[in-house]
Formats: C-alpha cells, structure tokens, sequence
C-alpha cells in the first residue's frame, strides 16, 4: 500500500509534495519519490528510505516547478531500492507516473512493450504501466488523457495513478480502481491529489472523493473534469472535509499511537454521538434504519475483516450472541473470499474496516454482494471505498488513525457494535429492559472510565520495562475477553517484534502450557464476571509452572492480586463491555516495550497502515 499526493496551482509544487508525503507515511515508508515539470525539464527525484532521506537526496537540485507529483512506497513489485521506487519515467522520458496498487498482468504487457522497443530499468509493474501509456500515446497519436485511458482497458489490477507529460505541462491525469484517491479543489485554479485526505486538509476542505473507473483530468486553465468509467463527463460531487489539522499532528506526544491511546476516551465518545439516547433509553443508529427488520429477522450475521478489525468482529461475535442472540459467523475476508462460502439473500454481512480500503475485505463484500447478502460497514474513513460499496454502514468517528498498530479505532468498532447489538437485542426483545438499561448506562460511562485506567500508565510502564527483554508472550482471556488477548498479542508483535500469542484461557492447558517457563511473562485478563473463577484456576496453573503472570483486574481484586506477579486495576464494568477497557493497557505495555527496544512505533518494519493489495 502506498501514499500519491500531485499538485498543479500557482505555487511552488515541491514543498507540498514533500509535506504531503510525511503525512501519508503511514501508508508505506521504504522509498520516496517526486517529479516536477518546471520550463519544459521533467526532473524526477527518488530514492530508498523515508521522506526525509528525500529531502537530503534532493539538496541542491532543481526543485522549481508548479505542478508536480510525489510518491511513498510499501513495495509489493521489486524490493526496496532506488530504481524500484515511484515515480517511474517511460523510456522516451516524456511521460513520469506514480501508482499504489497492483498491475496483475505486468509481466505479458512488459514482454509485449520490449518487443516494441520499450527499456526497463526497475522489477516493478508501475513501469510497465508508464510505458504502456506512452506506447499508446505515440501508437493513437492520442492526447495524455485519452491515452490513460486506453491504456487502461489492457489493464487487470488494482490502481490508483497520477500521470504527467512534460508535453503537456500543464496537465495531470488520474485513474483509479480500488485504490483510493482524492482530489483537493483549491483556490485560483489549484488541484491537489492524494490517496486520502490528510495531505489535502491544510489547504483545502472541498474534496471530491474518485469512483473505481474515473479518470480524472485537471488542468491550471481548464479545471477539474471527470469522466466515468464509459467515458461520460460526470459532474463531481464536492464534500467539505470535516477532519481539522490539528487531529493530524502528534499534540505533544512522542508517537502518534501513544496519542491515539490517550485519545479513546474522546474517540469512544464520538463514536456513541448522537447515537446512544439515556434520557429516552434508546440506541438510535442511523445507518440501519432502512434495514432494521433485516437485522431483527436474521437468521445468521458473517462478520468479515481482517488484523485488528477481524479481533474487533470476535467480540461483536459475544456481543450479538449474547445480547441479540442472532448466530454469528466471524471470518478473515481473504480466507472467505476464497473458500466459496455459502452465502445467500439471507445473510447479513458486517466488514469491518479502519481505513476501509483493505483489498481482502473489499473483495469479501464483493462476492457477499454478488450472492445476494446485505452488507453493513463500520469504518473509520469517511468516503473510503468498504464505505462506499456497502448497502448501509455506520463510521466509527475515532478520527484520523495515523499509528500503523490499531488502538483508538479497535475500541470504537466495538463501541459501534456494542450498540447495534444492543439496538438490535431491544427490538428484539432478547434483553431485559433492566439489563438494555444498565448495559446503557454503563455503555455511558465507559469512556470516563478509560480517562480513569489511563492514569496507570507509570506503573505500566514499570511493568514494561521488566518485560521489555522477553522473547515469547503468552495473552490469556475468556469469554468476551479473549478477542483482547488475541488483539493485546499483535499489539505487543507487531510494534515490538516480540513473538506473542493470544489464546483462549482453558485452551492453554491443550499444548501452549508446554511453552511456560519462569521467562514466558502471561498476560492474564482476569476482571470479575462469568468466567472469573476459571480464570483463577488458569492462573494457578501458570504459576505452577514458574510462568509470569502480569494480570488484567478489576479495581479492588485481592485473590488474583496474591496470585500474580503484577496486576494493573481497571474499573469495574458489564462483561459484555470488559473488552472497551481492558485491551487499554495492553495498548500501553506495547507501546512502552516497543520504546524501550527502540522499535519505530508509528511504522513499524515491513508494515503499512492499510493493505489495500492482497
Ligand atoms: C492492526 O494494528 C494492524 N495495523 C492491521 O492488522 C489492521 O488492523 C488490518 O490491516 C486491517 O486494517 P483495516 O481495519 O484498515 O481494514
């Protein structure tokens, strides 16, 4: 997955290229690139490693230009290297293209364009694309728009690109198909584009969200024009952004995830906004409206996502069975979009999806469509593809996630879940109204409680540093606590490299228990509820074996507390929302290890923000 911004205006492109670079870093970081157009010279500028080591490369160099196009790379085609990295240039070195996205059918095409006299320097796809575009130019005798567009009828894949052509020096075209892309309308004729908005925020709110089949053809003079997948002008809809600067920058805390942490308390309230009515003892969720009844009369909910999101579908899995008590199928979307499952009219299907362009889950909802299910989207990203393809939905509002590990968005998916269980349950009527109540109020209380457990953070960082070292972890919970400890163990390996594993809590005795020793810390949610006791006894069996255990407990717990090594207090709470504020401080140990080893937390290796490739 990678990060394309391009501007075209009156002001000097480079700079906002290079600022709108570092702000889709997230997106991929392992090489950088831009190209101006500045007097009839196309300078192209690339280079391995992060934006900043751009900004070196380019010292010194002509920078000049007004319209120009950037580029930060997750390389899918070709490792990581100068030659591999965006933009690429054809080989007449008129055109120059950047791309996030997939050409599936590079290899013929690139075979085909040698045999035309095409020369490569790179192993990737893009400069394929590039040389195609060209080739079709020259063939057709075409302008570069219309020569974007025929190249891409020979094209099978995903993409999102911006092209330039120093013969046309006033022009930038873009395409896009199942790779986000945005256009940014700015003042006196300026353009901007970028795969999300957060590069477009600081000089313009009107965005025009691209459909999969757009081209788009932005001229200084001329304008924006954009025409359809047939090739029919259509009228751009313009949104007005309501993301603020401010959300985008780090507000004084060392790494975006340790802000975003410390936003859930805010996020999780946004997330409720408008939607959780005490006084009049309702859930009112917009986004099903239309298909309330449908939700009401299911027979079976398949819940698709992946990583974190697909942790965030197992606790809505305890939470409409529980409370709703429709039957609940939770599946990673690149395994279900393989295994041709039984899916029909009937079926209501939930993807769930932070950035809500993942390629796996995209494709999931695209084949539930195609047979006929009714598909709900929580996202976090407004006007991200997953929220433009489903039938209704409802945005998770934590705000821009910047941190590539998840943690304000988890806690906000379950929040929206929370409540269409608890919408759907009411209707029902497969809840008390005493328990719809409390589980009301407390659903309320919850984000004062998270600003609450979040003043532990010293003594988890106490912890942290005793465990930094270890090699193996071992995450144990029960019942709606078990998705969290699946989610605390990729918080913990995917920013601090430390191999961990989440299981369910019983589950352990069936072979993981061979791997405790007096080195293997286990983390253990043991807060009050259905399961506690079992828990206890998993505990025992941990310490029996020398095992390490730092434990999840609710405030005021006193057998867990002569049991384990240490125990971090939350407040006290519903089970079914034990998951809203437990998963918090494994966030924070994570994050603290990851510090401690020196790992880079808000891009962690190999990693990207959103995978929108398979
Ligand atoms: C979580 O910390 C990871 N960054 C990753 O597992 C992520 O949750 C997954 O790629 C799904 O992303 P999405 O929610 O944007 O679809």
């Amino acid at each position: 997955m990678c990060g394309i911004v391009a501007y075209v205006g009156d002001k000097n492109a480079y700079p906002i290229l290079i600022n709108g670079l570092k702000r889709l870093e997230y997106r991929g970081y392992d090489s950088a690139g831009v190209a101006l157009i500045n007097s009839g010279a196309l300078n192209v500028y690339k280079c391995q490693g992060k934006v900043s080591d751009l900004e070196a490369h380019t010292d010194g160099k002509d920078k000049a230009g007004t319209i120009g196009i950037g580029h930060t790379r997750w390389a899918t085609h070709g490792p990581p290297n100068d030659v591999n990295a965006h933009p690429h240039r054809s080989s007449s070195g008129d055109l120059v293209l950047i791309h996030n996205g997939i050409i599936e059918n590079y290899a013929p095409l690139k075979e085909e364009l040698k045999h035309r006299g095409h020369t490569f320097k790179s192993d990737t796809d893009t400069e394929v694309l590039v040389n195609l575009i060209d080739d079709v130019q020259r063939t057709e005798g075409v302008d570069l728009a219309e020569a974007v567009r025929l190249a891409l009828e020979s094209v099978v894949g995903a993409y999102a690109i911006v092209v330039l052509d120093r013969k046309e020096p006033d022009v930038m075209v873009a395409a896009r198909k199942s790779s986000p892309l945005v256009i940014g309308i700015g003042e006196n004729g300026e353009h901007f584009l970028a795969s999300d908005a957060t590069p477009i925020v600081e000089h313009t709110k009107n965005v025009v969200y691209m459909d999969d089949g757009d081209l788009a053809i932005i001229d200084r003079h001329k304008g924006l024009k954009i025409r359809n997948i047939k090739n029919q002008e259509k009228t751009p809809f313009i949104h007005e952004l309501e993301m603020h600067l401010e959300a985008l920058e780090k507000g004084g805390y060392d790494h975006f995830m340790l802000k975003e942490i410390f936003e859930q308390p805010r996020s999780i309230h946004d997330s409720m906004r408008g939607r959780l009515n005490l006084a009049k003892g309702e859930v009112v969720m917009g986004g099903i409206k239309d298909y309330e009844q449908k939700f009401v009369n299911a027979k079976r909910i398949i819940i698709v996502g992946c990583g974190t999101s697909w942790h965030a579908g197992l606790v809505g899995e305890y939470l409409f069975e529980e409370i709703a008590r429709i039957p609940v199928e939770v599946e990673y979307a690149s395994e279900f979009r393989y295994r041709n499952p039984i899916i029909g009219e009937d079926d209501i299907v939930i993807a769930i999806s932070q950035s809500g362009e993942t390629a796996d889950t995209l494709a999931a909802i695209e084949l539930a469509k195609s047979r006929g299910a009714t598909i709900f989207g929580v996202c976090n990203v407004v006007g991200s593809s997953i929220a433009r393809v489903t039938h209704a939905g409802a945005y998770t509002h934590a705000g821009p996630e910047i941190g590539v590990a998840s943690t304000k968005a988890f806690t906000a998916q379950v929040t929206v879940l929370t409540l269409l269980a608890l919408a759907i349950g009411q209707k029902k009527g497969t809840l008390t109204g005493s328990r719809f109540y409390r589980l009301l109020n407390e659903l309320e209380a919850i984000p004062a409680k998270v600003e609450k457990l979040l003043k532990n953070e010293a003594q988890i960082k106490y912890i942290a540093d005793i465990y930094k070292d270890a090699s193996n972890a071992l995450y144990l919970g029960r019942g709606f606590t078990f998705p969290v400890a699946l989610e605390g163990a990729l918080k913990l390996k995917e920013i601090s490299y430390i191999h961990a594993e989440g299981y369910p809590a019983a589950e352990m005795k069936h072979g993981p228990i061979a791997l405790i020793d007096e080195e293997m810390p286990v983390f253990v949610i043991a807060t009050k509820g259905a399961s506690y006791e079992k828990v206890v006894s998993n505990i025992q069996e941990v310490k029996a074996r020398k095992g390490k255990i730092i434990a999840i407990v609710t405030e005021g717990d006193t057998v867990v507390k002569g049991l384990a090594d240490h125990v971090i207090e939350i407040p006290a709470t519903e089970d079914p929302l034990v998951p809203l504020l437990s998963v918090v401080p494994l966030q924070l140990i994570s994050y603290h290890i990851a510090v401690m080893r020196g790992c880079n937390v808000d891009q962690p290796r190999n990693l990207a923000k959103s995978v929108t490739v398979e």
